[in-house]
């Protein structure tokens, strides 16, 4: 099976011996990846955006690194400077997930800046969590989703990983949003997580919900929805943070072997899901690259550097061709 253009639509990288460690995984089954600016300090200025670019860009061949700004107060003079050189601004509700803690604190705060990411045309892409109880944040965060979408009728607003069925269902309510769905909040559930032995290495935010949830992303992603794009958050963290409670997925390695057999025979329909659909959505102009997808069996990498992968072990019917 041939894939055109594969993009990840959400990747975070990290920078130095991680990002050398785990880029091959995603290169060499993505043409592209949308990337994740929580960094400390995070990618919010024109001197991190060109030094983290550049370091991708060593790291890597036949490959384009679609940036993402941290969200903060930027000016209409800053904004015009870098718009060229991004996909979007992520919106982190501060403290909420890994390395937020200089996010916003309150979403009227950043109104000028949204009035001018949608006259510049940026999309803004969310992590849109509460700070309620770990089960509702999804879903008490589809008012602010509602209300953006309103305040903003042209800018573009991603709602990112998404893993609450709620919230699906504002993709036809609202022509402004879209959604990005990871691999594990559409293939686990909460009892993967903490159903029998505690597995810290699906712990994520935001956290992988009920199976209820996870049947109606099935069906909206299986259905083919034209806003519903592939964005895996894999999000590595070393072995021992991950056992100090750190939050974050590293799924890079298992996505395609993974999907492959989730779409099992619906080509058509995987291939608006890992690219065709966010290259339409955001007029992605990419280089084109084919990934090839091979019938044979295939087993995930045990660890990659100090990292344990999702699904560490296990056995798939696909493998990537040039598997790493
Ligand atoms: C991400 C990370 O580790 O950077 N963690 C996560 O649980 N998803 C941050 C994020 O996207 O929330
Ligand atoms: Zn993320």
């Amino acid at each position: 099976m041939i894939l055109n253009t594969p993009i990840d639509m959400h990747l975070h990288l990290r920078e130095g011996k991680i990002l050398k460690d785990v880029i091959p995984y995603t290169t060499n089954q993505f043409a592209a990846a949308v990337i994740m600016p929580n960094l400390i300090p995070p990618v919010d200025n024109r001197e991190k955006l060109e030094s983290y670019k550049a370091e991708i860009l060593e790291n890597s061949e036949n490959f384009t690194p679609l940036m993402n700004l941290f969200m903060r107060e930027y000016t209409e003079e800053e904004l015009l400077d870098l718009s060229e050189d991004i996909f979007a601004i992520k919106l982190y509700p501060a403290g909420i997930t890994t390395n937020s803690e200089n996010g916003v604190k309150s979403i009227e705060a950043i109104y000028p800046v949204l009035e001018i990411m949608q006259e510049l045309d940026i999309p803004l892409s969310v992590h849109g969590e509460t700070n309620g109880f770990v089960l509702d944040r999804e879903r008490e965060f589809g008012a602010v989703y509602k209300k953006l979408a309103i305040d903003f009728p042209k800018l573009k607003v991603i709602m990112e990983h998404v893993g609450t069925a709620d919230l699906l269902s504002l993709l036809d309510e609202y022509e402004n949003l879209y959604a990005t769905v990871t691999l594990h909040h559409l293939l686990l559930t909460l009892d993967d997580v903490a159903g029998g032995m505690l597995n810290p290495h699906y712990f994520c935010k935001p956290i992988i919900k009920t199976p209820k949830d996870k049947m109606e992303i099935q069906k909206f992603v299986k259905s083919g929805h034209k806003k519903i794009m592939f964005g895996s958050d894999s999000a590595p963290h070393p072995i021992k943070n991950k056992l100090k409670g750190a939050a974050g997925v590293f799924s890079a390695p298992v996505i395609l072997p993974a999907l492959a057999e989730f779409f099992e025979g619906d080509n058509e329909t995987f291939q608006k899901f890992i690219s065709d659909n966010a290259r339409e959505n955001f007029n992605l102009n990419l280089p084109e690259r084919q990934v090839e997808l091979i019938e044979e069996e295939w087993i995930a990498p045990y660890i990659v550097g100090d990292i344990k992968p999702m699904w560490a072990g296990k056995k798939f019917r696909y493998k990537v061709k040039n598997a790493v």
